[in-house]
């Protein structure tokens, strides 16, 4: 014990050590981080919480200021749900890992050169604060200070979300908003799994296995085996005291048990950005000594589900000038998204697509059509999807950007026959995890 006690005094040699940081350590370390490595970090607030505390992003890339033409952005957010500690720590040890192995890992130099990657430790900082270690299965926390569980706060496509958005929320939304992002993931816990859209559904997506199915359904089961399959024990199927098993580590959202208004949903359907929600660890809050072995647990998973961002194809849709066109959609055959996904203001698109043959399909709204067979072949260890550039030799005018409005999107889609949707949710009591 009194080695322990002396232990505690000595100053930190080097990297981050294994305990929890709160609002204050957090913020301090993310500036030093900065500070150290200014060429490829930046530190960002996107707002702040109910009680004003800042949600810090801190991006790393090459150009980690600013977007680059061919660079994906990728995402991870951690402690969603205050009390859901792990992630948040093993974000804070993924910063440090990511800056200390730049020009030393060549896997994550070129990673670091092909990818901007922003974390986001906390989206929930005051249910943090409020949170209580080794409750493992309380609500303490859980919610933003105002009483809400943020990942039911999103607007749904499938159910109108009554739910009055909340700063935290907002501020997020508005991040997604911009439709940069490409691949995310976010870090919670109470269950071992890795859980992919839709967490949500109707009858226009619900199979009769009581699975709610994206069509992009073969790019999530992967992007989900990847990160199971690189963790230490996920893929296993980790069955917590809540008895729960999952074959392979990997669940679709919906089938685990239904929720409203969640954030991998909005990000799929509104941010045309694919999410992921990674369940990390069956006590939200576990003791400090372990925090050690989850990070063991998740390293390499963390790294290799970033490298996923360059599945698929990418590349600009220009003029015959060579000018990028914005709002233009870009899609696969059979895989139209609800709400459509579009070039960006360089004119730019992303698709996360599994090696294959495809025919991607390039529209200007109201004008005309360009369509592209494609062979893909896995872009991940090259860290570039395939690239292809679509050139437009009319175009018009001017392009309207597309909306899509947030509302049930699904319940509008007509429905000319109806199954009986076989729910799974008769348990008689679903511990509500993520
Ligand atoms: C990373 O990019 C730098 C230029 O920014 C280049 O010099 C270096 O060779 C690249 N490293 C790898 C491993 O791709
Ligand atoms: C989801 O929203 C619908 C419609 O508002 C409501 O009937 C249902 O109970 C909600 N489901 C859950 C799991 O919260
Ligand atoms: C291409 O996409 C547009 C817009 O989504 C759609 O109207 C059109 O039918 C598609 N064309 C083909 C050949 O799939």
């Amino acid at each position: 014990m009194g080695i322990f006690s002396l232990l505690l005094l000595l100053p930190l040699v080097s990297g981050l050590d294994f305990r929890y940081h709160h609002t204050k350590e957090l913020e301090a370390f993310l500036k030093d981080v900065h500070k150290k490595h200014p060429d490829i970090t930046h530190l960002y607030s996107i707002g702040k919480s109910v009680q004003g505390r800042d949600l810090w992003v801190l991006a790393l890339g090459r150009s980690p200021t600013q977007h680059k033409t061919g660079i994906p952005e990728f995402k991870y957010v951690g402690n969603m749900h205050g009390n859901v500690a792990v992630g948040r720590e093993l974000l804070l040890h993924l910063i440090d890992f990511l800056v200390t192995s730049d020009q030393h890992d060549p896997v994550i130099t070129k990673l670091i050169n092909h990818t901007r990657i922003h974390i986001m430790p906390s989206m929930n900082p005051d249910g943090f604060e409020a949170s209580i270690l080794l409750h493992c299965f309380s609500m303490t926390g859980r919610y933003n200070a105002n009483k809400k569980d943020l990942n039911r706060n999103f607007p749904d496509s499938f159910t109108t979300n009554n739910e009055i958005i909340q700063p935290e929320t907002k501020a997020v939304m508005n991040w997604i908003d911009t439709g940069m992002f490409v691949l995310s993931a976010n870090l919670h816990g109470g269950a071992v799994v890795a859980s992919y859209p839709f967490d949500n559904g109707n009858y226009v997506t619900i199979n009769g296995k009581g699975i709610s199915k994206t069509l992009d359904d073969d790019v999530f089961v992967h992007l989900a085996s990847t990160y199971a399959n690189n963790h230490r024990t996920m893929h296993k199927g980790i069955a917590c005291d809540n008895g729960v098993y999952f074959k392979d580590g990997i669940t679709n959202g919906y089938h685990w048990y239904k929720v409203n208004g969640s954030m991998q949903d909005y990000n799929y359907i509104w941010g045309q950005c694919f999410d992921i929600t990674l369940e990390l660890s069956c006590c939200p809050y576990p003791s400090e000594d372990s925090i050690q072995s989850f990070w063991d647990d998740n390293k390499i998973a963390l790294i290799e589900y970033i490298k996923q961002i360059h599945l698929g194809v990418k590349g600009r849709v220009l003029n015959k000038k060579k000018e990028p066109i914005a709002n233009v959609i870009v899609e696969v055959q059979g895989r139209r998204h609800i709400c459509p996904y579009k070039t960006n203001k360089n004119g730019e698109y992303y698709l996360l697509l599994l090696p294959g043959v495809y025919i991607l399909n390039a529209t200007l709204p109201g004008f005309m059509s360009l369509q592209q067979e494609v062979v893909l072949p896995n872009g991940v260890e090259k860290f570039s999807a395939y690239e292809y550039d679509f050139i437009f030799s009319q175009e018009p005018t001017s392009t309207k950007p597309i909306s899509c409005p947030l509302k049930p999107l699904y319940s509008n889609s007509d429905s000319k026959f109806t199954i009986t949707v076989l729910s799974i949710n008769f348990l008689i009591f679903v511990y509500v995890v993520r």
